[in-house]
């Protein structure tokens, strides 16, 4: 059976276009807040593989997207590692944040394993309930990303802190980038052994670094990733999401190898087809907002995206994830307009 997902990121061309969105599965779905109130925390419904398995299923019956994303976050590799990371409704992540060196201590590789093997057997339950049109997206967040919760402590505005050790104690982040990156190859490695097609890394946060410093501490950790990665699984396609990085795109999709970029909605799409497409699957970008407000502006913005990118090899998703406020309603729309 061909998927139309994976056949987007192999470079051919589809129409209509494979579309999934960041953050499918999540709040705006009733059927996932009835879930989650079942599983009691967020934490408890990531290592529940029965729960967890019905979560990353439910917007695939709901709507068919052509891809299923693992029901996890990427805080769980701080937390599988041995950092305390707890979840209070509304209020977002909360982690005891570490600083220096004396603090990496509690991150052992040895505790990954054993901590995320409920996952994967998610990954294995999920994968078996797909249809068979429909892949499965294995992910992690990129260390740049990570560190910032890690040594924050939480989501944070500036990254003052982390951005100051940068500068000041770069042994520290150093060794913190080391464990970062290990675990995630071991994990993500996993993840495409339980039964992951296609792995997403996030790096949510990229564009909080200086131009100057892109280089070392986003570029350069995600190219080590995907190198050992493509090393043990050589067919299953990479997407990066250096959200907000502008320009500096060219040189992350040239200097990283990944199959495909995720691009957010502040680029402009005809600069991507231009500069991008010709280097590596383009996946976006409509913008999270539109698709909250919905009416004949988000159709037409599907329309003019499809119009621009969709004449080299692409895969129809938001620019960042759907926001709890969305009504289901404007996702059933945007995919029938797309495949009229
Ligand atoms: O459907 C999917 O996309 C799969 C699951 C998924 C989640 N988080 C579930 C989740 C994925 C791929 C993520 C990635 C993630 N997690 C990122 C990178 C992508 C992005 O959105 O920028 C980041 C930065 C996180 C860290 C994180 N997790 C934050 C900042 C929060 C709180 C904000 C929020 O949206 O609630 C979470 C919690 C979280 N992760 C929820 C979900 C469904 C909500 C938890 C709840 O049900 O209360």
């Amino acid at each position: 059976m061909i998927k139309p997902f994976l056949e987007a990121l192999s470079g051919h061309i589809q129409t209509p276009p494979p579309v999934w969105f960041m953050r499918q599965a999540g709040r705006y779905l009733p059927e996932y807040r009835d879930v989650r109130t079942r599983a009691g925390g967020f934490l408890e419904l990531c290592y529940s593989p029965q729960l967890a398995s019905e979560v990353t299923l439910q917007p695939i019956r709901r709507f068919g997207f052509d891809a299923a994303i693992l029901f996890a976050d990427i805080l769980i590799v701080p937390h599988a590692l041995g950092q305390r990371v707890w979840f209070t409704e509304g209020e977002g992540p909360k982690l005891e944040p570490i600083r220096d060196r004396a603090g990496l201590t509690q991150l052992a590789i040895s505790r990954l394993g054993p901590a995320v093997a409920p996952i994967l057997e998610t990954v294995t339950r999920a994968r078996q309930q797909l249809p068979a049109r429909c892949a499965l997206i294995g992910f992690a967040g990129a260390p740049w990303t990570v560190a910032t919760y890690v040594v924050e402590g939480g989501s944070s505005r500036s990254f003052e802190t982390l951005r100051r050790l940068t500068y000041q104690d770069p042994s520290f982040v150093d060794g913190l980038f080391e464990i970062l990156i290990e675990a995630s190859v071991e994990y993500l490695s996993a993840q495409i052994g339980a039964g992951a097609e296609a792995i997403q890394l996030f790096d949510t946060w990229a564009g909080a670094l200086p131009a100057a410093d892109l280089e070392r501490w986003c570029i350069t950790p995600t190219r080590r990733i995907v190198e050992q990665l493509r090393r043990r699984h050589p067919g299953v396609p990479i997407i990066g999401f250096p959200r907000g990085i502008g320009p500096s795109l060219v040189c992350y999709v040239e200097r990283t190898g990944v199959a495909a970029v995720s691009i957010d909605s502040g680029m402009p799409i005809e600069w991507v087809a231009r500069e991008i497409q010709p280097l590596a699957t383009v996946q976006g970008n409509l913008d999270p907002i539109l698709l909250q407000v919905g009416g004949p502006r988000m159709i037409d913005e599907v329309r003019r995206i499809v119009d621009v990118l969709g004449r080299g090899p692409f895969v129809f998703n938001l620019g960042h994830g759907i926001l709890p406020t969305t009504p289901p309603e404007h996702v059933a729309q945007v995919l029938e307009t797309l495949r009229m």
